[in-house]
């Protein structure tokens, strides 16, 4: 119904590719889901070794025999789930951060297309001239890691940068409206996060998927709590994630939060035990806003598709309309 170049760069029958969350957010039932609806499904591998990344793409080769991609944060790369996953000869790389130059080489040398996400101008130039396949807009919006650009300035200024390569769109994009946008805008497609991770076969906590249905306008912050807690350096981004109670308090707080991390990851990881979604840290992007329901991975990817066609194609009777 809409296709794209990143279609034929990928060979699927729709322009969206699920984000390649870190471990515990994405499995190969995930993945599968949204392959076998036309979309890319990719398993993030940070956090995951090798052998259980092995496991996984075992399991989604049972699951579906569409293309599908693994995931990887360059500077906290683990040599042996990169070198598990060239190894069992995965069609597509996605990376995010570090130095684009030896990843990409070595997932072209596997024979695999690569996507490189990025959050300034200077990142997308980088990438391609390290001979990235396609690039992934990242806005401010998103869930999880990211820049400070908001997406409606970064993107198209990406698409005119990387000429005929594809760009997709990240950060808020979780509907037909906000993926009609950012066509509009000049991307090939979207890579969207936090709507697969509210659908039935993301293995997010049952207290994160609730929390994200209730998020209105507003409630998300970016900040550096979460890799204050998690002990984690990333460098020039910081980490989106539902404003509530554990967020609120350390906002502003930095270094009193380093004084007393161990005690409070402590309190973190007891509240994940209870479900307790007000002291988790919840990742997830302003698009939360407008997620309502749970919903399978499949019905997301037709559903966006589908609304997002509807709306392109009526829209410019709606304007004609309305001006009458
Ligand atoms: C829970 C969560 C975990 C994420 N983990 C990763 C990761 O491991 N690697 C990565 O490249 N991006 C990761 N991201 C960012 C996504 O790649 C993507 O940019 C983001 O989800 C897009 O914004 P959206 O969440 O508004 O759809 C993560 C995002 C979320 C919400």
């Amino acid at each position: 119904m809409i296709h794209t170049r990143i279609c034929d760069l990928f060979g699927i029958a729709h322009p969206i590719v699920q984000a390649g969350m870190a471990r515990e957010y994405t499995s190969a039932e995930l993945v599968a889901a949204v392959s076998n609806a036309g979309g890319l499904g990719i398993l993030g591998c940070l956090g995951r070794p090798a052998e259980e990344a092995v496991a996984e793409i075992r399991r989604i080769r049972e699951l579906t025999t569409r293309p599908f991609g693994v995931n990887f944060v360059v500077h906290l790369l683990d040599e042996q789930t990169f070198a598990a996953c060239l190894e069992a000869r995965v069609p597509v790389f996605s990376f995010f951060r570090g130095q684009p130059e030896q990843a990409i080489a070595r997932a072209h040398a596997a024979s695999a297309r690569t996507i490189y996400q990025v959050t300034t101008l200077e990142e997308a130039g980088h990438a391609l001239d390290a001979g990235t396949d396609a690039l992934v807009a990242q806005g401010t919006e998103a869930g999880g890691h990211q820049g400070a650009i908001p997406l409606m300035s970064l993107l198209p200024a990406v698409v005119a940068l990387a000429g005929p390569r594809p760009v997709l769109a990240a950060g808020g994009i979780v509907d037909g409206p906000t993926l009609a946008a950012a066509l509009c805008l000049g991307a090939s497609g979207a890579l969207m996060g936090t709507r697969f991770l509210a659908t039935a076969e993301a293995p997010a906590s049952a207290a994160h998927k609730q929390a994200i249905l209730r998020v209105q306008p507003g409630d998300t912050v970016s900040s550096g709590i979460p890799d204050i807690l998690w002990g984690e350096a990333w460098p020039g981004v910081q980490a989106r994630a539902l404003r509530n109670r554990l967020v609120e308090r350390w906002l502003g707080c930095a270094d009193e939060l380093r004084a007393v991390r161990a005690d409070v990851l402590a309190a973190v990881h007891r509240a994940e035990a209870a479900g307790d979604p007000d002291e988790m840290i919840l990742l997830a992007g302003a698009g939360a806003a407008q997620i309502h329901r749970i919903l399978p991975a499949a019905e997301v990817v037709q559903t966006v598709i589908h609304d997002a066609a509807h709306l392109l194609l009526h829209w410019g009777m709606r304007i004609e309309n309305e001006l009458r």
